[in-house]
């Protein structure tokens, strides 16, 4: 299986007022064509950076970037974001929130196929019958759903997603996971998902990669044998407590760095 994301030898540092303050350490990280790679560690150690690097909103001090064998110098068409906050307008109908990308990257796609194509993806996760609806109509659960949908509805390549669950209730949480898992199995992204969760990294990532205190390297990769399909209750099996410990314990060596440079 060809390498669909492949992150090489990046370093970066920002500058600031007190000099450059390094966040990314030589990280290295390859995601198979099709797959998703949950990425966890410490808060503040580089996450939502190196999701700016893979969409091209920002360049990399060192190493390089690259996304279906070609090396990112920019921004993209071809990769989908999805974040904490939703961020709908509140002016445009649900549909008409979904449809935005497509009147932006696909201008000669039929009123009528850009409508077909947001419909076929609101039903998908549940919001046939919302689509006329005003984003404050609908709940916190919802208004991620279609999020979801606008990140998606131009066929991306790669979706980076930066902690899309972390505002909702553990229920809510859940039933879009399994919203998530269904979508995988009629869309074929690549997904790069950044969360706090590590019960969500297990049930939806094939690799969970875990990275240290800043500057993050990756300090931890886990192959997630799922038992199994992608059920729920899957989670509450000894194969994945065991998994979870794994990753608590990789992730309380990474908060150790991170207060080591605090002291
Ligand atoms: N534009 C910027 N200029 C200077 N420093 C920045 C900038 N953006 C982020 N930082 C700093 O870089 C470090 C990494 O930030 P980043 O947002 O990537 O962390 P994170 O892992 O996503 O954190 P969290 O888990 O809290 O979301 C932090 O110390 C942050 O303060
Ligand atoms: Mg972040």
């Amino acid at each position: 299986m060809t390498n669909l994301i492949e992150i090489k030898g990046v370093t970066h540092a920002y500058k600031t007022p007190l000099g450059p303050l390094p966040v990314l350490n030589n990280l290295n990280i390859a995601v198979p064509e099709g797959e998703f790679c949950a990425v966890v560690g410490p808060s503040g150690c580089g996450k939502s950076t190196l999701t700016r690097l893979i969409a091209g909103l920002m360049k990399p001090d060192r190493g390089e970037v690259w996304l279906h064998g070609e090396l990112v110098k920019g921004p993209r068409k071809t990769v989908g974001m999805a974040f904490q906050n939703p961020v709908l307008l509140e002016w445009r109908s649900i549909l008409q929130n979904v449809i935005l990308p497509l009147e932006i990257v696909a201008p000669s796609m039929s009123k009528a196929d850009r409508v077909a194509r947001a419909e076929e993806l609101l039903a998908l996760v549940g919001l046939e019958g919302f689509e006329d609806k005003r984003p404050s109509a609908l709940s916190g659960g919802m208004r991620q759903r279609a999020s979801l949908c606008r990140a998606i509805v131009h066929k991306p390549d790669v979706l980076i997603m930066d902690e899309p669950f972390g505002a909702l209730d553990a229920f809510t949480r859940e039933d879009l996971w399994q919203t998530m898992h269904e979508l995988r199995k009629k869309e074929p992204f690549t997904c790069v998902l950044i969360t706090h969760d590590l019960r969500e990294s297990v049930y939806l990532g094939d690799q969970v990669i875990v990275l240290s205190g800043r500057p993050a390297t990756t300090q931890y990769v886990l192959d997630v044998d799922y038992p199994g399909s992608r059920e729920i209750d899957g989670l509450y099996t000894p194969e994945c407590t065991e998994m979870l410990h794994t990753l608590r314990d990789q992730i309380r060596i990474a908060q150790g760095r991170v207060q080591e440079e605090a002291a």
